[in-house]
């Protein structure tokens, strides 16, 4: 199978290829990639000399069309995804997750190319921390960030491209991911990084915030077997039943690194920063028969640590290179 992977140089993308290499090595991948500030050719490495990697922008037609009418399935990762980010300059949000979409679908649509999409679950918004419900694939959306608003705009194309076109499309919309590769922007990577070089975790405001930790080779799994037998024109949930508050994650990072779980700080919060994501996965288990394979949490925040431990020659270089950029973010947000 001829598989075109967009955003295969970034954390879940890169995974995807690694874990597709090393459970189906017969597919034949193809990157596309533009190499932000978020991607980067270290991630594909043990693998680079067995994908086809095209450095290019999923917005831009002419290097979309060629690739996709030369694949059998196009998965879609390629997305500026961090909220963070999106408060502080939403711009290339809009071009790449709904520009950069609309032109993939044209593509798949031209040449009758089977399509998924890999969303979030953030387009369903927050839950309040009490609340019995759990987001399910009829939860209505309602987007809190630029970053979550572009993602539902995307998942909306996917839908009108399904019932206009007829397009074989189907969308996955995941909780939160951890796991190698993940860049130090984020919440998980950010403070195992800063506790090497000695800087305190920042918790944004009360730390009583959820979400429902998945590890990344579940979600791919999740991804392939949506690929392989779900049913086109549906919407797949993925979770992990992993819900644990920001408070705890710090408190075991810290433990996990040897330090005294009490020592982070608190920070300015986010603006409009989502209070709880939990993800009810009962359809993608049930019809597909898709189950995690990480059984604890714990199990996998530590095998990260140890990951992020190992491979400084990873992040180093990445970190030095965007934290200018993040120290601008930071300043914009009011911390
Ligand atoms: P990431 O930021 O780590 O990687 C994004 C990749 O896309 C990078 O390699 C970047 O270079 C590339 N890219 C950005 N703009 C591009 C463009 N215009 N053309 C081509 N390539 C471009 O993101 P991630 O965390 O790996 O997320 C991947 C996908 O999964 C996104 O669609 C995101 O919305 C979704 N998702 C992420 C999570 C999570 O927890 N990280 C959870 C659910 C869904
Ligand atoms: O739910 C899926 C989403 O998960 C994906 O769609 C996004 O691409 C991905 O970035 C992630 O979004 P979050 O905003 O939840 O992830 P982030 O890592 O930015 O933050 C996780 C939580 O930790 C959030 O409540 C904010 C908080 N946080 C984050 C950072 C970076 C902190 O308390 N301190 C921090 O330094």
């Amino acid at each position: 199978m001829k598989v075109l992977v967009t955003g295969g140089a970034g954390f879940i993308g890169s995974n995807f290829v690694h874990r597709t290499l090393a459970t189906r090595p017969d597919a034949e991948v193809t990157v596309l990639d533009l190499l932000t500030y978020a991607g980067s050719l270290s991630s594909l490495e043990g693998v680079r000399d067995r994908v086809r990697f095209v450095e290019g922008d999923v917005a831009d037609a002419e290097v979309v069309d060629p690739l996709v009418a030369d694949a059998d399935v196009v998965v879609h990762f390629a997305a500026e995804s961090h909220n963070d980010n999106s408060l502080a300059d939403p711009s290339p949000f809009i071009r790449t997750n709904i520009v950069g979409t609309f032109t993939l679908l044209e593509a798949a649509r031209t040449h009758d190319v089977r399509y998924h999409h890999v969303s979030t679950d953030e387009v369903y918004g927050d839950l309040e921390l009490d609340d019995p419900k759990r987001f399910t694939e009829d939860t209505p959306y309602t987007p809190s960030s630029p970053y979550s608003a572009s993602k539902a705009g995307s998942d909306h194309l996917v839908r009108a491209w399904v019932r206009s076109f007829g397009l074989r499309a189907t969308i996955s919309n995941c909780s939160n991911n951890y796991g190698p590769r993940q860049h130090v922007e984020k919440f998980i990577p950010r403070q195992i990084t800063n506790l090497i070089d000695g800087v305190r975790p920042k918790l944004y405001g009360d730390g009583l915030n959820v979400r429902d930790w998945i590890h990344v080779d579940d979600h791919n799994d999740a991804v392939w077997t949506i690929v392989e037998k779900g049913r086109p024109g549906e919407t797949y949930l993925i979770g992990a039943d992993g819900e644990v508050n920001n408070r705890d994650v710090v408190r075991l990072v810290l433990e996990l690194m040897g330090r005294d779980p009490d020592d982070y700080d608190h920070v300015t919060d986010r603006a409009g920063h989502d209070r709880r994501y939990a993800i009810e996965a009962g359809k993608l288990r049930q019809e597909l028969g898709w189950a995690p394979r990480y059984d604890t949490f714990r199990d996998g925040l530590a095998a990260t640590v140890e990951w992020y431990r190992e491979n400084e020659a990873w992040w180093r270089p990445q970190k030095d290179a965007t934290e200018a950029k993040y120290a601008r973010t930071q300043k914009v947000l009011g911390r």
